[in-house]
């Protein structure tokens, strides 16, 4: 399979909408917005990340067709990278390319992620991408509504 990154387009959203308020998906994800089922909500974040310079937010296309997203946020010293993939194209090797390629793409080091301890499809997409764990946490999980244990993983310089 054909998997590249290109520029959000409007046109996406819709697509990411959906499929950032799948259930399934935001289960496993679980540090998401309050409510990712809030379309108002949704469209302001988007706004704000894509305005933002300090965000490398891409668009993730698997043979030609939008699939999902990568990118890379935050402040100078804890630059973290995020992703999310169409529940429909899990389990083919989509998010492992997409990253690889965002790393590609984006020099900066270190970087950092979160994922839920039982977020195993995340957690193997990072270790295959040459991130470790490096630390333990527990927050708040807005789709589990309780306390929830968090790997840190890095990437090095
Ligand atoms: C995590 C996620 C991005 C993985 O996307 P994907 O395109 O299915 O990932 P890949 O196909 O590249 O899979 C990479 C590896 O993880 C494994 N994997 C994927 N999902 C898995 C799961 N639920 N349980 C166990 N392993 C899983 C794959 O088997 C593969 O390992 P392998 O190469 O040894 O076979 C996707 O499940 C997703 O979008 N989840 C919701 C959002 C999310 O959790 N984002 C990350 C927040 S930290």
């Amino acid at each position: 399979m054909d998997v590249s990154l290109r520029q959000v387009r409007d046109g996406d959203l819709p697509l990411f909408f959906d499929w950032m308020s799948d259930p399934v998906a935001v289960h496993a994800a679980a540090f998401t917005s309050e409510d990712p089922a809030d379309r108002h909500a949704f469209d302001a974040h988007w706004a704000r990340i894509l305005a933002d310079p300090a965000v490398v937010m891409r668009t993730v296309l698997a043979d030609g067709a939008v699939a999902g997203s990568a990118g890379v946020y935050g402040p100078p010293d804890d630059r973290e990278v995020t992703y999310w993939i169409d529940r429909a194209r899990w389990g083919r090797g989509i998010a492992t390319t997409a990253l690889a390629a965002l790393l590609v793409a984006v020099p900066e080091r270190p970087l950092y992620a979160r994922a839920a301890a039982d977020n195993a499809g995340s957690r193997r997409v990072l270790e295959k991408c040459g991130f470790t764990v490096t630390g333990k946490d527990r927050g708040y999980a807005n789709a589990r509504g309780e306390e929830t244990a968090e790997l840190v993983f890095t990437l090095p310089g």
